[in-house]
């Protein structure tokens, strides 16, 4: 059972809806003209119910099975928004609007879950209900967290979710997947370090705080190598470093610091947490300075529930054979905001070739139309194979 043969038939029109999602991207949760072409879409599939602005301007279609008898809810999710970046694919459908663009493929993701939604609309061979899911938001902002936060789960009867996402430099219809944390939570963090300012020929009456935030710089470092057990994995780097002078005679008098975090389980990522706030407080005041830390938790650890990952394996194996899907790739640091649906429900969050193209957020990237038929074929065999009619 590898490709469903309806979607050779439907390939051009999702095509076609994929090229017109790419010419008009828009930005974080101001997707309202796409959740606008997602919702007609499914109410013209005969979608059974169409909620529009869940989490601001997420979108859910509700699709019945033949019956209800297994009492199932399966949520798939797409994202929609697209990037701030100018793009450079010279694609004839490329972005229509200077600075934005779809650099990251979710134009193909809403529409191979468009194609989904029609196939199973028609066909109905399940027993229970598909939720399919169209968020807003994912390049930051959380727009998965608003959806959930809107109280979707509960709403729509949802027991399980999974998400996919398209990946360059993987061959068209492989699929890699891994149980537990596949992809990184991504906090970051802001330093203030204050000492006393003066004139750079008289250090001694000063306090300098460049010389403290450079030790706690080199401090920072040593939690991964000195507290973090040597078999987890976690990344601080600091990423901007400004004194409050442009002086070359002057001794500032605050020094600021930014980074970002990057851990694979929660554990960790409270761990290096509370030893910032230690190493910040105490390095400074060790030096007469004093230094606050803020801490901004972003997306959370993407953790695969280790179930719906191997049945999900097991789908992608129907789909391109056994020698296509890695079911144990290594774990990714960057983040993903479909990690708050999986904290909220099991399920599982699979990558899928997008062939030998640009990488994502790059702004010759552009989405694979030939991996169409593989994503529409995995998202419907997972419906029909977890709820069979
Ligand atoms: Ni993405």
């Amino acid at each position: 059972m590898p490709l469903v043969n309806r979607f050779a038939d439907l390939l051009p029109e999702i095509t076609e809806w994929r090229r017109d999602l790419h010419q008009n991207p828009e930005l974080l949760f101001d997707v309202q003209r796409t959740a606008g072409v997602v919702a007609d879409k499914l109410r013209e599939f005969g979608v059974d119910e169409v909620v529009e602005g869940i989490g601001r301007t997420g979108v859910v279609g509700i699709i019945n099975g033949k019956d209800n008898s297994s009492g199932n809810v399966i949520g798939l999710r797409a994202d929609m928004d697209a990037l701030p970046i100018h793009e450079a694919s010279g694609v004839p459908h490329a972005s229509t609007t200077d600075g934005k663009m779809h650099a990251c493929g979710h134009d193909g993701h809403t529409a191979m879950l468009l194609g989904a939604a029609k196939y199973l609309s028609e066909t109905r061979n399940f027993s229970g209900k598909v939720a399919v899911i169209f968020q807003p938001a994912e390049e930051g902002g959380g727009g998965g967290n608003e959806m959930v936060q809107d109280g979707m789960m509960d709403r729509f009867g949802i027991k399980e979710v999974y998400g996919m996402h398209n990946w360059p430099g993987m061959e068209i219809g492989k699929f890699a997947i891994r149980p537990g944390s596949i992809m990184a939570a991504a906090d970051q963090f802001d330093i203030v370090v204050t000492g006393k300012g003066g004139h750079a020929a008289a250090p001694h009456r000063g306090i300098d705080p460049t010389v403290i935030a450079s030790q706690i710089t080199l401090a920072l470092q040593s939690i991964v190598s000195r507290n973090i057990d040597p078999l987890e994995n976690a990344v601080i780097s600091v990423t901007s470093f400004n004194t409050d002078t442009i002086s070359y005679n002057v001794i500032p008098q605050t020094v600021s610091i930014k980074g970002t975090v990057r851990t694979l389980s929660s554990e960790v990522r409270d761990q290096i947490k509370e030893r910032m706030e230690t190493v910040v407080e105490h390095t400074a005041k060790s030096m007469d300075a004093t230094a606050e830390l803020e801490y901004h938790y972003g997306y959370p650890v993407t953790v695969n529930s280790d179930k719906q990952t191997a049945f999900a394996a097991g789908i992608a194996e129907k789909v391109s054979g056994p020698d296509n899907v890695d079911a144990d790739i290594a774990p990714v640091m960057g983040a993903e905001d479909f990690s708050y649906m999986l904290e909220a429900r099991p399920g599982a969050f699979i990558f899928m070739g997008n062939g030998d193209t640009a990488l994502l957020h790059h702004p010759e990237y552009d989405f694979n139309d030939e991996a169409i038929p593989h994503g529409c074929s995995y998202w419907v065999q997972l419906v029909e194979q977890a709820m069979p009619a």
